[in-house]
């Protein structure tokens, strides 16, 4: 496979190499005020730290969409995020209180969710496309007191259902929702002084955002995060995303999920970043065109959204001036070759792959500017990271050997709990002093690190990550649904699609159009990004004798592959 030799990083590879050996993570503490306060708050952190330092009058922020353009310097959002501190202090937010945040992106998402960890509340994010029922159970699940909303989307808050939920905060609304007590944001922020006063200090070890994401088995479950986790977003960003004070930086993913957050709010700003926020959907056109409008230099995206860019006309492209990007990078699925040459085809780019989970909080095996690119490998360790591939007794694996990918623990963002769920966290680290990551991958005798799949059936679809528990468990709710398996099925440009084999009750028939119902029951109930865009009938689906439907068995039968073991099967 060809390497791909870097352009000019502002580190040197030697600097990487030399972090290797001797880096510590107390080291970075430094950078921050707390070192010298003892005060911690990541938000502080973030955005109070640098009006303190005197670059108030720095972009932090550029938002825009289809209706609005607007910049914040550091200082406005420090005003801003400090009135939402006295406004949730004053509606009785507590330290650790679980707030939620589930509205489209705009200024006004990103002032209360800093404004929220002020305060010390452990903010929740929700992505806007779910639905009631994927609303309902993660609100539930983390006993939220407060949710903050749009009128359009409210309605998908089934509040009387939700004994923990006290307060619903409208961010653009006027009139009161029944049954519980409504807050207008506008009309609330207003009220409130922009000192910091209202700031709670709180250990670095306490809670500070709680992202709900999927498994193969049960629910969603909250990874739990701490202020802590400001370490690994900072020196990350700063080696791998490479930001630098003139940089104007684009992270692409939703705070919904955890890339948004690690890297679209901690790491830019905890860097003194300007960070870009697009709203609206995905489009080759709007994409290109927010990269000329705001003449981003550092780009951050997944490769779901490349191969999108990379299928669209090929004469979009010229259509734009692209010459202020200087770094590429990419996380949540395999990148593959083709797209990092792509990449280097018409950007003059590598893009930069970067391997890390929910669970793990920020990056943890990445590319570096100033390294040799091996397009399909994921990188190296980050360093004060150390990964391996071990077998299923903790025994490190030689030089491109198949195994778990695994990592030592104690890495600053690695999450601290499962909400409400020991035995959950637990299974991550069943191996003592390793945190077991469920992807499978080689080393090769450089030190570069291989994706070669989940071992566990978590979906993995245009970079969302999808359990297919909760969509069988929904699908057999229809009332045609006997029997649900659902699997990943390989697709060229989103990874993998949601496939759905069904058997259905007595009286049902097969039809194009209960299949339809069925696709829009997912939509309505769970999430577009849900529903299996397969559906596939079946007289019977494969179980063991304990009733568990075998995925596997219709993996391999999708995919024409021998089903293996079948001794546990039922009939
Ligand atoms: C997959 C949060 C291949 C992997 C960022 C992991 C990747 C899961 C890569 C985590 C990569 C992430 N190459 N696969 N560079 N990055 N993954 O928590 O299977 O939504 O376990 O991602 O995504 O998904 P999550």
């Amino acid at each position: 496979m060809e390497t791909l030799q870097p352009k000019k990083g502002t580190y040197a590879l030697e600097d990487y190499t030399k972090a290797r050996e001797s880096f510590d993570w107390k080291d970075v503490e430094k950078v921050f005020t707390w070192s010298k306060t003892g005060n911690v708050n990541a938000a502080y952190e973030a955005i109070d730290r640098h009006v303190k330092e005197g670059r108030g009058q720095k972009t932090a922020l550029h938002y825009s969409d289809a209706s609005r353009d607007e910049t914040y310097t550091y200082s406005e959002l420090c005003d801003l995020t400090n009135k939402a501190s006295h406004m949730f202090r004053d509606l009785g937010v507590d330290k650790g209180d679980r707030v939620f945040i589930f509205m489209p992106r705009s200024p006004e998402l990103y002032v209360a969710l800093l404004g929220a960890i002020k305060v010390g509340a452990v903010v929740g994010p929700l992505f806007e496309a779910f639905m009631q029922d994927a609303v309902k159970a993660r609100l539930e699940d983390s006993e939220a007191t407060m949710i903050i909303t749009t009128p359009d989307l409210a309605s998908r808050i089934p509040h009387q259902e939700l004994p923990s939920l006290k307060t619903i905060m409208l961010v653009g609304g006027s009139e009161e929702i029944g049954g519980i007590n409504t807050v207008f944001y506008e009309t609330e922020l207003e009220k409130h002084p922009s000192d910091d006063t209202a700031i709670e200090w709180v250990d670095k070890e306490d809670g500070l955002i709680l992202h709900y994401t999927s498994g193969s088995t049960g629910k969603p479950k909250g990874v739990y995060h701490v202020h802590y986790a400001m370490l690994q977003h900072y020196q990350t960003a700063k080696w791998v995303l490479d930001l630098q004070d003139n940089d104007v930086y684009w992270c692409t993913a939703d705070p919904g999920w955890v890339t948004g957050t690690s890297y679209g709010i901690f790491g830019p700003w905890l860097n003194g970043a300007t960070n870009v926020v697009r709203g609206g959907r995905f489009s080759p056109d709007d994409w290109y065109h927010t990269i000329e409008k705001y003449q981003v230099t550092v780009w951050y995206s997944a490769p779901t959204a490349f191969r999108m860019l990379m299928a669209a006309p090929k004469d979009i492209l010229s259509k734009y001036d692209l010459s202020s990007l200087r770094h590429i990078l990419s996380v949540g699925e395999p990148l593959n070759p083709e797209v990092v040459r792509w990449g280097w085809e018409v950007f003059h780019h590598r893009i930069h792959d970067t391997w890390w989970m929910t669970e793990t909080g920020g990056m943890l095996i990445c590319n570096y500017l100033s390294e040799p690119v091996k397009p399909g490998s994921m990188g190296k360790p980050f360093p004060g990271v150390h990964a391996a591939i071990i077998d299923d007794f903790g025994n490190e694996l030689p030089p491109n050997e198949m195994g778990n990918l695994a990592v030592q623990t104690g890495w600053p963002s690695q999450m601290r709990k499962i909400w409400k769920n020991d035995a959950k966290f637990e299974e991550y680290f069943a191996i003592p002093g390793w945190y077991i990551s469920g992807d499978t991958a080689y080393r090769d005798e450089d030190g570069y690190f291989w994706f070669q799949g989940r071992n566990d059936d978590v979906i993995m679809t245009a970079g969302e990550r999808v359990g297919p528990f909760e969509i069988e468990s929904k699908l057999v709710e229809h009332p045609a649904v006997a029997e649900a398996g659902v699997i990943g099925k390989p697709d060229e440009i989103r990874g993998h699609i949601i496939k759905a084999f069904i058997s259905l009750r007595d009286g049902y028939d097969y039809s194009e159009e209960l299949k339809k119902e069925i696709q829009t029951f997912i939509k309505t109930e769970l999430a577009a990004h849900a529903v299996p865009r397969e559906i596939e009938f079946k007289e019977k689906l494969p179980k063991t004798r304990s009733g568990k439907i075998m995925r596997r068995v219709l993996k391999a039968w999708e995919l024409d592959e021998p089903t293996g073991d079948l001794s546990t099967m039922d009939d």
